[in-house]
């Protein structure tokens, strides 16, 4: 393992790969001129991308910036989201086309359900009968509705369904927790929530619904439960607050107008973890966001009309919003959906997929790859991956040795890779390379998109032209989160005050090479990134304290081969309490009720205290330390040093990372 991040180095140092040749030749932008464009009138730039939409009022000012952080673009413009993701392909007389190759998990036991063929005319239909539900549960512009699905088409005709009549969507990610799920509810005041019976894991039906009932009771504001039969599995129903989707969906008028939205209405919430306990609530608006979804989709991935995407995230996470929803739909593209695990029931079922469906470009994770690494080559033998002409990556530093895999394994050399880097909050990729022109470096997601502007900062707060630092965005973005739900002081306080109030704090630390490539390093604050999903060191600790067992608790995160980051926990049980492997057990599986499974601590150690300077302040660096297993300097400055040598003894015993 020591020797692993010193390769990685290594080959980010000395490795660049520019577009192949035959790429270019095809690729939609090819020009770096289109840089140059874009920097010397970027406003122009956003607006000749907010043209390709259909408005239903023109805009009057293309971004108002008078009041920073405070931006609005595109104000005075009309427009609807759903009209311009599904009803203007349909009236194009592209109606039959392929929005969603749907794949079950139990595709091959599941007859012609298990593989659905969801076109635009079916999305629109659909789209347009749940609206009028939605309508008929008294929901209506402005109400947030929650989601919590899972992989199914029905959950983006959910989404659609909102955006269609001016409701503002609230996902929470299907392996949430219940009580995750309830927190988001109540804090966003939902009035209404869609939902499955269950969903497909691993073969087994996970219940959905049941989880929901738990915590309905302290819910007031939400009034309606619809739930989409998944799995069969026959879940309770109350009668006059549940609603059976196929039922209603059924018996729904077909038509319904919609609703014009102002740009700057929002379209949907979405919760993410910050340095604190609690979640944010991001908000996103219509007509910037839309905006720059599209042209990014369109872009990065260099999208044709024939091309079959795959966007491999879950739609609970913003690259599922953004990727594989409203990007990708507003632009009219074939996708593939796929609902369950990717080992099931074997390690190649990706294969299998990109396979069945000729699939054209493929956008997944670091932390996917590493798994596919891991699981070895030989899985990849006899399928024919041939189709595949551009892959992409989001979500953490992707490192050098996966890029190389990837590259080479699932990209048989030919296809250039994307590292896009963004953020819940940027709505949008906002660092990445272009395929047909930038020379890429595997680790690096490159160069800030034509129209957006980074830099980093040093300890001194001069901007850098080549170093480390504090990674910030310096000019405002079409699709930028425009407050946080209900906390307007806390959006102003976490990315715009570090730096003054036009500056955007990113929350990553990053590097800038001679050429100008980021390097994203990791995060800055408290948030810890494992697979790809945010979590916050005290979102875990006060999961961890509410158990009645535990007097303290102390999270870090560590470097991890598979997960980028895994969560280490530091534990001063309750006296009395047996601090042993059962008591290990039983606080992974608290965590899991409180949070999700994404959240389980990987490894917990014990101590009669925590290492505390005089002053009683937890010190996370000499944790981190420890829990390294690296060689401790002096350590008497602590409360009381002796905890040390117990927590290091315990990280020794366990064979630490
Ligand atoms: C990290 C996911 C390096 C980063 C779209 C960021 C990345 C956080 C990359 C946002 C990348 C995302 N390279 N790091 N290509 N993409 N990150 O909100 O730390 O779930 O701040 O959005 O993930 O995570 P979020």
């Amino acid at each position: 393992m020591a020797e692993e991040p010193e390769l990685d180095v290594l080959l980010s140092t000395e490795l660049t790969f520019p577009p192949p040749s035959g790429f270019v030749a095809g690729a939609g932008w090819s020009d770096p001129a289109v840089y140059e464009r874009a920097a010397a009138d970027p406003e122009a730039w956003w607006a000749g991308w907010a043209e390709e939409l259909e408005w239903i009022e023109p805009w009057h000012t293309v971004l108002d910036w008078s009041d920073p952080p405070h931006a609005k673009w595109f104000e005075g413009g009309k427009l609807n989201v759903s009209a311009n993701c599904l009803d203007r392909h349909v009236a194009a007389g592209r109606g039959g086309k392929v929005a969603f190759h749907w794949e079950a998990e139990d595709a091959d036991q599941a007859g012609p359900e298990g593989r659905r063929v969801i076109t635009y005319d079916w999305l629109l239909d659909q789209t347009q009968r749940f609206a009028n539900v939605l309508k008929g549960l008294g929901v209506g512009k402005g109400d947030v509705v929650g989601i919590f699905m899972p992989m199914i088409p029905e959950t983006a005709v959910a989404m659609l369904a909102c955006a269609r009549i001016g409701a503002v969507h609230n996902v929470v990610f299907g392996g949430f927790s219940a009580s995750s799920l309830k927190e988001r509810m109540e804090v966003s005041t939902a009035k209404a929530l869609v939902t499955a019976d269950a969903t497909l894991r691993r073969g087994a039906p996970m219940p959905m619904k049941e989880k929901v009932d738990g915590v309905l009771p302290d819910l007031p504001d939400l009034e309606h439960v619809v739930v989409v039969n998944r799995c069969g599995t026959g879940c309770a129903m109350l009668d006059g607050r549940d609603i059976d989707w196929q039922e209603a969906v059924a018996a729904a008028d077909p038509v319904c107008v919609p609703e014009p939205m102002d740009a700057e209405d929002p379209l949907y919430i979405l919760y993410t973890s910050g340095s604190t306990a609690k979640p944010k609530g991001i908000v996103h608006t219509t007509g910037g966001y839309l905006t720059q979804v599209a042209a990014t989709h369109r872009m990065v991935f260099d999208l044709k009309d024939d091309d079959v995407y795959w966007c491999a995230a879950d739609i609970g996470w913003v690259t599922g919003h953004s990727y594989i929803v409203y990007g990708p739909l507003a632009n009219g593209t074939t996708s593939v959906m796929y609902e369950g695990a990717p080992d099931y029931p074997g390690k190649d079922r990706w294969w299998q997929i990109i396979e069945r469906y000729r699939v054209s470009i493929l956008y997944t994770a670091p932390t996917v790859i590493r798994s596919f690494m891991k699981w070895g080559e030989a899985l990849l033998a006899g399928h024919d991956l041939s189709s595949l002409r551009l892959l992409g990556s989001v979500g953490e530093p992707i490192n050098p040795r996966a890029w190389l895999w990837y590259h080479e394994h699932i990209g048989g050399g030919r296809c250039p890779i994307v590292d896009t880097w963004w953020q819940t909050e940027t709505g949008a990729i906002m660092i990445s390379p272009l395929p047909g022109i930038t020379t890429t470096k595997p680790g690096s997601a490159t160069l800030p998109l034509p129209g957006i502007k980074a830099a980093i900062m040093d300890e001194s707060d001069e901007m850098i032209e080549e170093g480390g630092g504090t990674l910030v965005l310096t000019t405002p973005w079409p699709a930028m989160a425009r407050t946080l739900y209900g906390e307007p002081e806390r959006y102003i306080e976490t990315y715009w005050s570090r730096y003054g109030n036009d500056v955007y704090l990113v929350g990553d630390a990053a590097r800038i090479d001679e050429d100008g490539y980021v390097w994203i390093v990791g995060r800055i604050d408290d948030v810890i990134n494992v697979s790809g999903h945010r979590l916050s060191t005290m979102e875990v600790e006060s999961a961890l304290v509410s158990n009645e067992g535990v007097a303290e608790a102390a999270v870090i995160g560590v470097p991890d081969d598979a997960t980028g980051q895994a969560i280490v926990a530091f534990i001063t049980p309750q006296d009395g309490v047996e601090a042993g492997d059962g008591f290990t057990i039983a606080l992974r599986e608290h965590v899991a009720e409180k949070i999700g499974k994404l959240a389980r601590p990987k490894r917990i150690y014990f101590a009669d205290d925590l290492p505390k300077t005089r002053s009683g302040k937890i010190m996370r660096r000499l944790l981190r330390d420890i829990a390294d297993g690296k060689e401790l300097g002096d350590v008497s400055t602590l409360r009381d040093p002796s905890v040390v040598d117990s927590l290091a003894g315990q990280v020794k015993a366990s064979g630490g990372r």
